[in-house]
């Protein structure tokens, strides 16, 4: 069965929209395991601009199923790894200015800069992942360099807009998941993942694990309105 990794960046980007205290990550990834999630991501940026350090240690002490840290393959973000010990660190490009993680890993050209850095985060017993394209290259040097796991991108497949675009990008991602396993990998998907789309991916036999954030949150965000404004109307009369 394919396990489901909730992604709570989105509650902190709303919280940190008036810089309070609410809407609370933490809370956020209570009720998600409580709904049935089987872990909880969260990606710690350089700039900080929506997970906060103190979102992550307290992540850390409540989440009982599986945390998974995103983050740039930075000193700082490593030294932080190994001070909080998430059951898994993924391995994301981080560019300042992108909305969002805009592509995969350059694996195969910063081979033996990442081969380090995954060294030492397994010698700590965190599952380490690489997301990257679904490309042959890059998987197979992340297997060369000592990764756990590959994250395949699912964004390409997820954007396309006419339906051989579709097609062609969801055969690539069969084809790679099946090359990653095959060779050892463990392997993963997301991003741009939703409602729609999703079906099909979660029928690739070799992916053990979908990471999905901005479709739930915003999902959420509906599904929540009509209790909320309930809510604040029994208060007011
Ligand atoms: N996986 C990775 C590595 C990501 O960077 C993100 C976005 O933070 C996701 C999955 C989730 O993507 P989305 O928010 O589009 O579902």
């Amino acid at each position: 069965m394919v396990r489901l990794g909730v992604n709570v960046d989105h509650i902190a980007t709303i919280r940190e929209a008036r810089k309070s205290k609410e809407p609370d990550p933490v809370a956020a990834a209570l009720l998600a395991e409580i709904a049935g999630a089987d872990g909880i991501v969260c990606h710690l940026r350089e700039d900080r601009r929506h997970i906060k350090d103190r979102d992550l240690s307290l992540l850390k002490q409540v989440v009982k199923t599986h945390l998974n840290l995103e983050m740039g393959a930075t000193n700082e973000m490593v030294n932080k790894a190994i001070q909080i010990l998430p059951d898994m660190v993924t391995l994301v490009p981080e560019r300042r200015q992108e909305l969002t993680t805009e592509g995969g890993l350059d694996v195969a050209g910063n081979a033996s800069y990442l081969e380090e850095v995954i060294s030492t985060l397994r010698v700590n017993n965190i599952v380490v992942s690489l997301f990257i394209e679904p490309d042959i290259y890059h998987i197979k040097t992340a297997a060369k360099i000592g990764a756990d796991y590959v994250e395949l991108h699912t964004g390409l497949y997820a954007n396309a807009q006419d339906l051989n675009r579709v097609v062609e990008e969801l055969e690539k991602l069969r084809s790679m998941a099946m090359a990653a396993a095959k060779i050892g990998l463990g392997v993963s998907a997301g991003h741009g993942l939703d409602y729609q789309n999703v079906g099909e991916i979660a029928k690739i036999e070799q992916i053990e694990e979908l990471n999905i954030g901005h479709s739930i949150v915003g999902r959420a965000s509906l599904v929540g309105m009509e209790r909320a404004v309930r809510d604040m109307i029994h208060l007011i009369r």
